[in-house]
């Protein structure tokens, strides 16, 4: 495996070279992103793995720099399932103008869900990706659909775009006892936090066996799921049922739902989603 800092290095790297995936992650690699590159491999003869802690998606109050940054570790685990380069570029490198002017901006569903408490997130990770994707020019690239609302934007990015590139979402990792989805953050939470953590997956899980029983009244379901975790000491961000493809509110028509959950538990803040169809 080859360690890649510049895009004149990554360039070089690929030139003659067909079939590439892209994993494009923020480094602190956890069994859900291995999972991801193990998909990628599957699919394509070269799987590069870029990491970057993109600070244009952090918000002003955020984790940007407390974000857990372990690029040894990364580089290790990313070589043992199978990855053939890592791109880990410097914040100069990816941004080397002092302001950018140019962005994606992703539209109205940017300022929905985590785009409410996260006004600047969705414009600085659609900016982020369509760089990795113009410098990287992938077949494919992957990516966890445990950021459902991320996943669905990037799809619409590249479509209405027309990038080249196929984005794959792959289902979330989660903890096999518990179901607590996995991710870079659990590891803020204290011992009695991450005994409480699952509690989001399983009002997200209650709300779609409500759905599959028949019961259709979503705001009720989700308003009882607030309830319920508000009760246990959650600071409840959002739960809604919304269509698939494009996040909006669902109806009793729709067929293809996501239940959405954003809350926190102390100071840090959790996602979760479960997709399925009627
Ligand atoms: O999901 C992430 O880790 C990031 O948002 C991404 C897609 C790598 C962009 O910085």
């Amino acid at each position: 495996m080859i360690q890649l800092n510049t895009i004149e290095e990554l360039h070089h790297w690929r030139s003659n070279l067909k079939n590439i995936a892209l994993v494009p992650t923020m480094g602190n690699l956890h069994e859900g992103h291995l999972n991801l590159i193990r998909e990628a491999k599957k699919k394509a003869a070269y799987v590069v793995v870029s990491i970057f802690v993109n600070p244009t998606q952090f918000g002003e109050n955020e984790d940007f720099g407390t974000y857990p940054r372990t690029l040894a570790q990364d580089i290790e685990k990313a070589e043992q399932v199978g990855a053939d380069a890592i791109f880990s570029p410097s914040v100069k490198e990816m941004y080397p103008y002092i302001e950018q002017t140019v962005w994606v901006t992703p539209g109205e569903i940017s300022t929905q869900y985590c785009g409410k408490t996260r006004p600047i997130h969705f414009r600085g990770v659609a900016t982020v990706v369509a760089k990795l994707l113009n410098i990287v020019q992938p077949e494919w690239a992957f990516f966890g659909k445990k950021d459902f609302q991320q996943l669905v934007i990037i799809k619409q990015m590249v479509e209405q775009l027309n990038f080249r590139t196929s984005i794959i979402g792959i289902d979330t990792k989660r903890d096999e006892k518990t179901g607590l989805a996995l991710s870079s953050r659990n590891q803020y939470l204290n011992a009695q936090q991450q005994e409480q953590a699952p509690q989001l997956y399983q009002a997200l899980l209650e709300i779609k066996n409500h759905i599959l029983n028949g019961n259709k009244n979503f705001n009720e379901l989700c308003q009882k799921a607030i309830k319920t975790l508000s009760k246990n000491g959650w600071d409840v961000d959002y739960i809604e049922v919304a269509k698939q493809h494009n996040l909006q509110s669902a109806t009793c028509e729709d067929k293809d739902l996501v239940v959405l959950g954003a809350a926190k538990l102390g100071s840090t803040r959790l996602i979760d989603n479960i997709d399925f169809s009627l």
